[in-house]
């Protein structure tokens, strides 16, 4: 942690409210949670951004199958949304509403920005649109019998006049742009799919709709609404005070990282830096797209019915277990499968026997033969690097952070059961029992600080045990086994 202090701007998508969190978006938000944790604790002045897209169409059809109002029904879910992430102890610190008013003004800027650029033109449109996706289709994107291949519907077909953006005007200034930053898509796999994209199938891309009612005003004519997915790319600056307050912009603007799943890479790598670069905005630096969950291999989908809620699983787990599971199971970036047994045997092996046992035995033994009271200041040679832990986090590389971590987990049962403390204290060995002891413990206290960013509540707890004046075992465990 030598660098100076820099700002951190990280964002989640916003998420439509058409249903309740899954497990899918839980891991998005995790993950920016991580990384936001992992920058406060070095330091850097950290934004971390998350929210709800509403202006959606699907939204309000999700609405009227509740027997809804669309301004209610949005009011209710958005709060379900923001709730769940407190109660589940993610630290952003902004929560973006597309139906608020500031987040419309700074999308009809935003707009005026770019039709002033020249890049707006009246077209008009015959298509086939999946409301599922909020997105038009083409033929070849369709399954043999014409339906969403993800959302198994038959998309509507759409003819009305609308207003386009000159998305193909940017073609090469953004070909060109992916090329001179590889570090702007990642993983390497999506920066190619994007590219071959750009090249081969982006065409200009309708902005407005004629036939809805819900939305945002276009301001140049109130027959329209803006288009769902232009107002929803720009939460990224409304969130952080865009057309409001100017110094907050400026201080974080662009955006570290943006997460995103792989499934809006198009809107998000294509559309979202074409927009900036018509508005003549810098692009954010790294746009990542993590993969799908799958349960029992079907892809989790609100359509689909197969989603598992976070707070469902934490009435069995506290967060931090699925946090870890997560984090060390599922390779950021590519898909995985999730498994409540696969998470049971992590949480028994990993968390039960390794961490939570290493935690109580040592502090047990430092209670019972040294009077709770430990050497905390000699600097032992470390049990596992730091350094790595953090050069890992930060190429998003999570598993392999947390799998260094626990080389010093191992290595600190490894030297309790190497030397034997019990021993050492029948035998009288006084000089070898408190060296060995307070070794462990300075391993303990590495761990602790090591995990902030990926267990935040254990690491606390940790901490507490650890800065006693008198340590002592914890009265419960840390992670009690699960049968
Ligand atoms: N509202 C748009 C995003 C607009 S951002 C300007 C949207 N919302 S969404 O709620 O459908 O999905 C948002 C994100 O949730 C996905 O991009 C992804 O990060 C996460 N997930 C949704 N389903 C998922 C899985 N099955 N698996 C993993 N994550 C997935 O798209």
């Amino acid at each position: 942690m030598t660098e100076s202090k820099r700002k951190f701007y990280i964002t989640t998508p916003v998420y439509y409210v058409n249903g309740v969190p899954h497990i899918g978006h839980t891991y998005a938000t995790l993950v920016a949670d991580v990384m936001a944790r992992y920058h406060r604790q070095k330091g850097d002045e950290t934004y971390f951004l998350t929210g709800t897209d509403e202006n959606a169409q699907k939204n309000v059809e999700s609405a009227k199958k509740e027997g809804k109002p669309i301004q209610e029904y949005v009011n209710d879910l958005s709060s379900t949304w923001r709730e769940t992430w407190l109660e589940l102890g993610f630290s952003f610190d902004r929560f973006i509403r597309t139906t608020s008013t500031e987040h419309k003004n700074a999308s009809v800027e935003f707009f005026n920005k770019v039709y002033e650029t020249g890049d707006i033109y009246l077209g008009e449109y015959e298509g086939l649109y999946c409301v599922g996706c909020e997105s038009f289709k083409t033929e070849t994107e369709l399954t043999d019998d014409g339906k969403c291949p993800d959302h198994k519907k038959k998309p509507d077909t759409i003819k009305e006049q609308n207003y386009f953006f000159k998305l193909t005007k940017y073609r090469d200034r953004l070909l060109e742009y992916i090329e001179k930053h590889p570090e702007f898509i990642q993983p390497e796999k999506r920066r190619n799919e994007v590219v071959s994209y750009i090249k081969d199938f982006m065409t200009d891309v309708s902005i407005s709709r004629q036939s809805m009612d819900w939305g945002i005003t276009l301001p140049i004519d109130d027959k329209h609404k803006m288009y769902v997915w232009f107002d929803a790319l720009l939460n990224y600056f409304s969130g952080i005070g865009y057309g409001q307050d100017e110094i907050k912009f400026n201080k974080f603007w662009p955006a570290d990282v943006q997460i995103v799943g792989k499934e809006i890479i198009k809107f998000h790598c294509a559309m979202w830096p074409a927009m900036l670069m018509s508005a003549g905005y810098e692009l954010p630096r790294t746009i990542f797209a993590h993969g799908h969950f799958t349960i029992d291999g079907q892809k989790i989908s609100k359509s689909l019915g197969n989603a598992i809620n976070p707070l469902d699983l934490t009435e069995e787990y506290p967060f931090d277990a699925v946090r870890y599971f997560l984090l060390r199971e599922i390779t950021f970036g590519d898909d995985g499968d999730f498994s409540i047994t696969r998470l049971k045997e992590r949480y028994n092996s990993d968390l039960a026997n390794d961490l939570g046992n290493l935690v109580q035995r040592a502090l047990n033994m430092i209670g019972q033969y040294c009077d709770g009271v430990v050497d905390k200041n000699t600097d032992f040679d470390k049990a596992f690097d730091i350094n790595v832990v953090h050069a890992r986090i930060e190429k998003f590389e999570f598993g392999q952070a947390l799998e260094e971590i626990w080389k010093g987990v191992s290595w600190a049962n490894k030297h309790i059961e190497d030397n034997k403390p019990w021993e050492l204290n029948k035998s009288g060995e006084r000089k070898k029992l408190e060296e060995v002891l307070s070794r462990v413990y300075s391993v303990l206290t590495d761990i602790s600080n090591a995990l902030t960013p990926f267990m935040p509540e254990t690491a606390e707890r940790l901490e507490k045990f650890l800065s006693a004046e008198q340590l002592a075992p914890p009265s419960e465990p840390l992670f009690p086994r699960k049968q």
